[in-house]
Parts: C-alpha cells; structure tokens; sequence
C-alpha cells in the first residue's frame, strides 16, 4: 500500500496558481506535468493514429465518446478541475498558441522522470521522447510566448497606464529590494565600520519610465532601438545583431537598446541618479565622494 502510494506522488505533479488560496473555489488556473494518469490528450499528438485511447471504449462513461484518455471517463485531474471551478485542463501538444489563461497540460503517457539520454546510453528503449525534463522545457516556452508583448492574449489591465510596464512584474522587483534593504540593514549592524550603499536601480530606472521625453528620450521607454519589428520593436526571432534586425538613428534618443539592455544614454542617466540624485542610501555625495565630473566628463 504505502509502494503504491510512492507511486502515485511520483507519476504526476500539478502547479495550481491562484491568488487567495484558502478556498477551493479560488484557484485560476492549473499546470501539469506527468504520464497518464493526467494525460488530457498530447498522447495523440506524439503518437498520430497510433493512440489506442483516442478509440472507443476509452472515454465510454463519462465523454461517451473516446477523448484520448487513458480511462473510460474522467482522470484524477478531471475531477480536480471540476473541484475547483475550472475547465477541463486541454492538453498542451497539437494546441501550441492556443490561449491558455486557464491552465494547460503538459503530461503525456509513458513520460518518464529520468531523460531520454539516459536510457539511451543504456540502450533501453521508452514509450515517448516527453520525459518530465522535456514537458518543463516545453512550460518555459509556453511561458515565454506568453510573456511575448505580440503575444494575442495581452490584458490591458496588467500594464500601468502611465509606464506601460507590467505591473506584477514591478511590484515583484519591489517585493524583492524591501528584503534586500531588510538584510543589508542587518549587514551594516554586523559591520558598522564599513560604508554599504544600497544603490536603487528600480527607482533611478523608473525615473525614466514615468518622463521619458523630459530627460530625452523622444523615442520612449519602451520600444527599442535594435531590433526586429513588432510593438516594441522587439522580435524573439530576430534579435539585436542577427539577420532581420536593424539599428535605429539616434539610440540616445531610446531607452531601450536591445529589448534586454538599455542604451547608453539610459545607464547615464541611471548613473546619474546614484551618483548626485537621490537614489542610493545613504546617498552617495554625503559620503566621501565630492566634486564628481558629469557624465560625459568620465574618461574613455
Ligand atoms: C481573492 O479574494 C479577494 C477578497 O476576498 C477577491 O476580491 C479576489 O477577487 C479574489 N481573487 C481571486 C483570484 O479569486
Ligand atoms: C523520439 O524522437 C525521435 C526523433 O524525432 C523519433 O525518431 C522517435 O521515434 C521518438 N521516439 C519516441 C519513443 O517517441
Ligand atoms: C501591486 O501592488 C499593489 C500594492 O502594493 C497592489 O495594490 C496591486 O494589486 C499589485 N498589482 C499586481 C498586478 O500584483
Ligand atoms: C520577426 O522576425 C522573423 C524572422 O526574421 C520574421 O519572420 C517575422 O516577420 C518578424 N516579426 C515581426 C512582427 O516583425
């Protein structure tokens, strides 16, 4: 009992994402990995007309009609999507692009945990290439389409008006530099002889998000100078330096080099704000350092 129990934990594994999280009925959103006992229907896209699940009986009881799952009804994950208000989780080969707000499924049957290379270098032979490292690789393109700005499924709601930057994304940076303060507080306390400036990148940089045009950049924050088309001139397929890119004319007048990188002109001025502004704590002209030369006055 307690072997099959291993088993089971082992077989498969769900992200289930959602904000609040002490109700059932509050998750938005479901991720999963594994064999069949969760595979909702990729098995028929890695193996085309070879599925014997995507052929009556299987799906009998509850679909009453074979949807290439391994059961005659319902799997584990079928009835924890219904659990929690959700749709049924569709699986993730085959629909490549589709939205997926809700969750998607990266499982497939006969997945295994170790990879491919493995059981090749020992010469045995496996029932699919989608081992549990290969359905991760294919969550981390799934998510980076949907980070991608062209992508079809952007919500205005996400990005501040006034930046047009994503605003979870912000407020995790913010997140992140409250503990950072917190801990190089403790670090000063434990070295009280030593002078730790916090240097707030964020802030300098957001400086330039909110009047990009009042320090100069006419050409905005957001889209870049470098690179292949699209919204923000930004193009996954053709970044900065390879073919189907191309340069703008004045990059001082960008914020953005590269979609990555900001330009030159940006790190000045976000040198600028540490250096005489009142970005870094303590701020940097109370400490030792006085009559520092203006940017552009620094050496080559
Ligand atoms: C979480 O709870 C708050 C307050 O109860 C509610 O306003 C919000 O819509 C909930 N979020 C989700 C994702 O259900
Ligand atoms: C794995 O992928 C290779 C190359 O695409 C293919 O030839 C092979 O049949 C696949 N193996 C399985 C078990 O799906
Ligand atoms: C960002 O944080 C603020 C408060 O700190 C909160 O009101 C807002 O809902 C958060 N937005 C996102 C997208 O997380
Ligand atoms: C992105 O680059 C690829 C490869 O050069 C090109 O085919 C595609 O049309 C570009 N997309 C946009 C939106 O310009």
């Amino acid at each position: 009992m307690a072997l099959s129990h291993f088993l089971f934990l082992l077989k498969f594994f769900l992200i289930i994402s959602g904000t609040n999280i002490s109700v059932l009925g509050c998750y938005t959103s479901i991720f999963s990995f594994g064999v069949s006992l969760v595979d909702t229907g990729s098995n028929f896209h890695d193996k085309p007309n070879r599925s014997p699940y995507c052929h009556l009986p299987y799906g009998q009881a509850y679909f009453q009609r074979a949807t290439c799952c391994a059961s005659d009804g319902r799997l584990i994950i079928d009835y924890i999507a219904q659990e929690l208000g959700l749709p049924l989780v569709p699986p993730y080969l085959g629909k490549e692009g589709v939205n997926f707000q809700e969750g998607v499924n990266f499982a497939v049957i006969g997945a295994t945990a170790l990879d491919t290379n493995f059981f090749d270098e020992i010469g045995i032979t496996y029932p699919t290439n989608y081992s549990l490292g290969a359905q991760l690789e294919l969550f981390k393109k799934f998510l980076s389409s949907q980070c991608d700005p062209s992508s079809s499924n952007r919500n205005k709601d996400d990005y501040d008006p006034l930046t047009g930057c994503l605003n979870w994304l912000n407020n995790f940076s913010e997140y992140h530099n409250k503990f950072l303060q917190q801990e190089l507080d403790r670090v000063r306390k434990l070295h009280p002889h030593a002078n730790i400036i916090y240097a707030d990148n964020y802030n300098a940089a957001m400086q330039i998000y909110r009047s990009p045009s009042q320090l100069g950049f006419q050409k905005g924050a957001l889209s870049t100078c470098c690179g292949g088309g699209g919204p923000y001139n930004y193009n996954n397929s053709a970044q900065c330096g390879s073919l189907g890119s191309s340069v703008c004319e004045e990059p001082s007048l960008h914020v953005s080099w590269d979609g990555t990188h900001l330009t030159e002109a940006a790190y000045g001025s976000i040198a600028n704000g540490l250096l005489r502004g009142l970005f870094t704590v303590p701020r940097m002209n109370t400490l030792c350092l006085s009559g520092l030369p203006k940017i552009g006055e620094f050496p080559n």
